[in-house]
C-alpha cells in the first residue's frame, strides 16, 4: 500500500514542520511540503492534525502467567488496542520461571508474540544465576537481538534477584554492552510488612500499598544504582511512581551516573485514595507495583518527566478482570498484581500533559516513543519521522475527544482505570508500517501482522 499523509503538522522530538508524508512499502520514502501522490497512493486528509510517530510502550505483559493466571490480554488484543489508541510497537518480557534457561523463555515468548498485531521485542528477565544464565545472556544479545535485561528486585521467592545476582547479571550485560532494567522494590521488606499488615487485619486491597510504602522504592532504586556505579554500567529504572525514588534517580544523574527513569501514565494522573474504594472490585482493579501513590507525588513525577529524569513514558499493562483479582478478597496478598492501559497511554497523557501545559508536544512525542527508542536501540528505524524509518505513525486530532470506558474500549479487561475520563486529543488515524489499521473509530488490526524486532 502506498500513501500519502497530505496536510498535517509532522511533529517529532526535535520540531514541528508542515510536511507531507509519502509511505510505500512499509517505510517512509519522502517527507516534505507539498508533495505529489505517486500513483496509485492512498492520500489521507491531515488538515488541522499533527503527524507524530506511533507511539512505542517500552513496558507491557501480555499474557503473562502469574499467580496461578493468566493476563487476560493477549499479544493479539492487547496489541489491537496499542493500536486503537496511537501506539504500534510494544517492549514486552520474556520471564524464566526460577531455573529455567532464559532462551528457552525468549522462544516461548516469541511464539505468543508471534502473534502481535503490531511490531513488538522482548526484554528478557534474569531471575536467577548460573553459567548457563550468563551463556544464555550471549546468546539472546548475539542472536536474537535482546540489548536489555529485566531485573525484579520483588516477588521474592520466585523471581526476585537478590544484590549478587544483581551484581553477576550486571557484570556480564556490561560487558556483552546490554542494558540493565529493574524494577525496584526491596522485596525482603514488602514481604515482611505485607505479612505485618495482614497479621494486623488489614485483609482487604489497602493493605497493598501500605506493604510497599516509597520508602520500600526508593531503597531498592539506590542499591540498583549503586550497585551499577560500581560495576559501571547504565541503568534503567522501570516505574518510577513517586518523588523519593525521583530524587534518587536525580541525584545519581547530577553525579554523572547514566540513568534512565520510566513512568507510567496512570501514576501520574491516579493516586492512592482509590485504595479506600468502598467498593472492593474497584480497589482490587487497582492494585499494582508499585501502588498508587498519595496525590503530592504526581507533579513531582511530572517535573522529572519535563526535566527529562524521567524520559519514556510505558503502562506496565498486564491485565487481570475482576474473577481473577477475586482469588485475592479476602487477602490482598493474593490479588494479581497488574492493571491495564496500553490503549489509552498517548490519549491521557496527550490531554493532561500537553492540554494542560504539562509538556510541550515535541516533549510529548519524546516521552511517547523518541527517548524509548533511542535507549532500547530502535532508533532512527522506530521513534521518528523520517526518510528510511518504518512508517509506524499516528494523525493525531487535538481537537477530538472521547470518553475513556470498558464499555467502548478494544481491551480485554472488563475494567478502566479511567472510566469516564474524557479526554480532547486522539487518534484520527493509524498506521503501522504502512498500512492503515485504525481510522476515525475502525479498528483493521491483524493477528500476526507485527514483527519481532530485533536490537
Ligand atoms: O503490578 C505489576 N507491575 N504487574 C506486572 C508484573 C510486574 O510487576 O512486572
Ligand atoms: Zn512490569
Amino acid at each position: 500500500m502506498t500513501l500519502l499523509i497530505r496536510g498535517g503538522t509532522v511533529v517529532t522530538a526535535d520540531q514541528e514542520r508542515r510536511a507531507d508524508v509519502v509511505c510505500e512499502e512499509g517505510v517512509i520514502r519522502a517527507l516534505g511540503p507539498d508533495l505529489e501522490a505517486p500513483a496509485g497512493a492512498r492520500v489521507i486528509d491531515a488538515g488541522g492534525c499533527y503527524v507524530m510517530p506511533g507511539g512505542i510502550d517500552p513496558h507491557t505483559h501480555m499474557q503473562l502467567p502469574v499467580m496461578g493466571t493468566v493476563a487476560v490480554d493477549d499479544f493479539c488484543s492487547g496489541t489491537a488496542a496499542a493500536l486503537a489508541g496511537g501506539t504500534t510497537m510494544i517492549i514486552d518480557f520474556a520471564i524464566p520461571e526460577p531455573d529455567q534457561a532464559p532462551v528457552d523463555a525468549f522462544r516461548q515468548w516469541r511464539e505468543w508474540g508471534d502473534q502481535a498485531c503490531i511490531d513488538y521485542a522482548l526484554h528478557v528477565a534474569i531471575t536467577w544465576w548460573g553459567e548457563r544464565v550468563a551463556a544464555d545472556m550471549a546468546t539472546l544479545v548475539d542472536e536474537h537481538g535482546v540489548s536489555s535485561f529485566k531485573h525484579y528486585m520483588a516477588y521474592k521467592g520466585t523471581i526476585m534477584c537478590d544484590d549478587q545476582v544483581l551484581y553477576d547479571s550486571f557484570r556480564r550485560a556490561r560487558d556483552l554492552g546490554a542494558l540493565c532494567t529493574v524494577h525496584a522494590e526491596n522485596g525482603e521488606l514488602v514481604d515482611k510488612l505485607r505479612d505485618e499488615v495482614y497479621a494486623q487485619g488489614v485483609r482487604g486491597p489497602a493493605g497493598h500499598p501500605l506493604s510497599r510504602p516509597p520508602a520500600v522504592e526508593a531503597e531498592a532504586a539506590h542499591r540498583a544504582i549503586r550497585i551499577a556505579e560500581v560495576v559501571g554500567t547504565p541503568l534503567y529504572v522501570v516505574h518510577t511512581s513517586c518523588k523519593d525514588a525521583l530524587d534518587v534517580l536525580a541525584r545519581a544523574r547530577l553525579a554523572g551516573q547514566r540513568v534512565h527513569g520510566e513512568v507510567l501514565v496512570q501514576h501520574l494522573v491516579i493516586d492512592d485514595s482509590v485504595y479506600a474504594h468502598p467498593d472492593w472490585r474497584f480497589a482490587a482493579h487497582h492494585v499494582m507495583s508499585p501502588p498508587f501513590r498519595p496525590k503530592q507525588h504526581q507533579e513531582a513525577l511530572w517535573a522529572g518527566l519535563r526535566a527529562g529524569v524521567l524520559e519514556t513514558t510505558a503502562t506496565d499493562h498486564c491485565a487481570f478482570c475482576t474473577d481473577q483479582k477475586a482469588a485475592g478478597k479476602d487477602d490482598f496478598r493474593q490479588i494479581p498484581n497488574g492493571t491495564g492501559g496500553v490503549e489509552d497511554r498517548m490519549s491521557v497523557l496527550w490531554h493532561h500533559g500537553v492540554g494542560a501545559g504539562r509538556l510541550t508536544r515535541t516533549e510529548f512525542v519524546r516521552a511517547t516513543s523518541t527517548a524509548a527508542a533511542q535507549i532500547f536501540r530502535l532508533y532512527p528505524q522506530k521513534g521518528t519521522i523520517a526518510v528510511g524509518s518504518d512508517a509506524d505513525l499516528v494523525v493525531w486530532d487535538p481537537a477530538g475527544s472521547r470518553t475513556l470506558s470498558a464499555r467502548t474500549h478494544h481491551q480485554k479487561l472488563d475494567f478502566s482505570l479511567y472510566e469516564g475520563m474524557e479526554v480532547v486529543g486522539v487518534p484520527a488515524v493509524t498506521v503501522s508500517r504502512g498500512r492503515v489499521v485504525w481510522e476515525r473509530g475502525q479498528l483493521q488490526a491483524e493477528r500476526g501482522a507485527g514483527r519481532y524486532v530485533p536490537r
